[in-house]
């Protein structure tokens, strides 16, 4: 409260705060944030050495579209001594929690042009300039600008290396991929090791790791390519990212890379168990013509 007085100037905020708005705002606004499954806002202390230097979060978080936009606020006296510092590495965090947490597409800060200084960290931060509102609001006697500078979560794959065999054995023997494999055996270390290393000297195999904006790992595709220029698909996504729509975008993404590589590939097929209901639904949903077979389903498109 008392730094959000002190800082009336830039923030959105219209009168002083009395002890008694701010018990109410936590009473009634905060404390339930606590129970949602999607809250509009999440709220974090920023800590130095255990102690609250700070605090802010994504507000006004857009579940649907994945974005949000970011609100920050440090002890006043920091304003002045390490103000480019604090925001760099809250901005980073940040990004880790929205990006990696939470599969957030973008965030964004909207600023009432008075601080130059916060452009400076933004850069640092990997943002980028969207768009400036001109005489925006009517700020002591005059109409200023707003800022909106975002981050993009840009998702993209990159072709595996041997540094990812191990990462790959970790997804490949997770109870929730097995259960969903054709083989569902346990895999041994050194067989995968052999298997990962004989997948990635493979001319006709294309093996991509899934990766977000931070280059965090997300999840991983395969296209071997078999007789008559069929590609076939194995996917992918690490369980603690299950539901955020990454399987789908995945299998975009490999599609986008099957049309790029060297060896001309007329058709893509993915063949899935009946119960495999997310994958039936991401083949289904990128319009994929489907066969019963007896065990599994046939899925394939023609790319050609
Ligand atoms: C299949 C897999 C990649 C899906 O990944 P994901 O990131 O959870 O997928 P998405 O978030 O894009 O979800 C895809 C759809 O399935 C739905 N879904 C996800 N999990 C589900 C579940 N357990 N039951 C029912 N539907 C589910 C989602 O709601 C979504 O449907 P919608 O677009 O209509 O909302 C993941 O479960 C996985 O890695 N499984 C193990 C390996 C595997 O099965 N690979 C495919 C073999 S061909």
């Amino acid at each position: 409260m008392r730094w959000r007085n002190e800082q009336i100037y830039h923030l959105r905020q219209n009168k002083v705060l009395t002890e008694k708005d701010q018990e109410q705002y936590f009473d009634t606004v905060v404390r339930q944030l606590f129970e949602q499954d999607f809250p509009n806002q999440i709220l974090f202390s920023y800590l130095e050495n255990g102690i609250c230097i700070g605090y802010g979060g994504l507000v006004h978080i857009n579940w649907i579209d994945k974005n949000a936009e970011i609100s920050f606020i440090i002890k006043t006296e920091l304003e002045e001594t390490s103000f480019e510092f604090h925001w760099e590495k809250y901005l980073s965090i940040l990004s880790q929690i929205a990006f990696r947490g939470l599969s957030l597409h973008k965030i964004y800060t909207y600023a009432f042009d008075l601080r130059p200084r916060l452009y400076v960290a933004l850069k640092r931060a990997g943002f980028d300039h969207e768009a400036t509102l001109k005489d925006h609001c009517f700020f002591e006697g005059k109409y200023i600008d707003v800022l909106y500078h975002a981050k993009l979560n840009t998702l993209s794959l990159r072709a595996a290396t041997l540094l990812d065999c191990n990462l790959t054995y970790v997804w490949a023997s997770d109870p929730c991929t097995r259960k969903y494999s054709f083989n569902q055996n346990q895999i041994e270390k050194k067989e995968h090791i052999e298997w990962f290393n004989n997948k990635i000297q493979d001319p006709n195999c294309f093996y991509f790791i899934l990766e977000d904006s931070m280059r965090n790992p997300l999840g991983s595709v395969r296209i071997d390519v078999k007789e008559n220029n069929q590609g076939i698909i194995s996917y992918l996504i690490d369980s603690k990212y299950y539901g955020r729509g990454l399987g789908t975008a995945i299998l975009r993404l490999a599609e986008e890379k099957a049309k790029d590589i060297k060896i001309p590939i007329d058709r893509l097929i993915g063949y899935v168990l009946k119960e495999n209901i997310a994958s039936i639904k991401i083949f289904n949903k990128l319009d994929y013509s489907v066969i019963n077979e007896s065990e599994n389903l046939k899925f394939y498109k023609e790319l050609q």
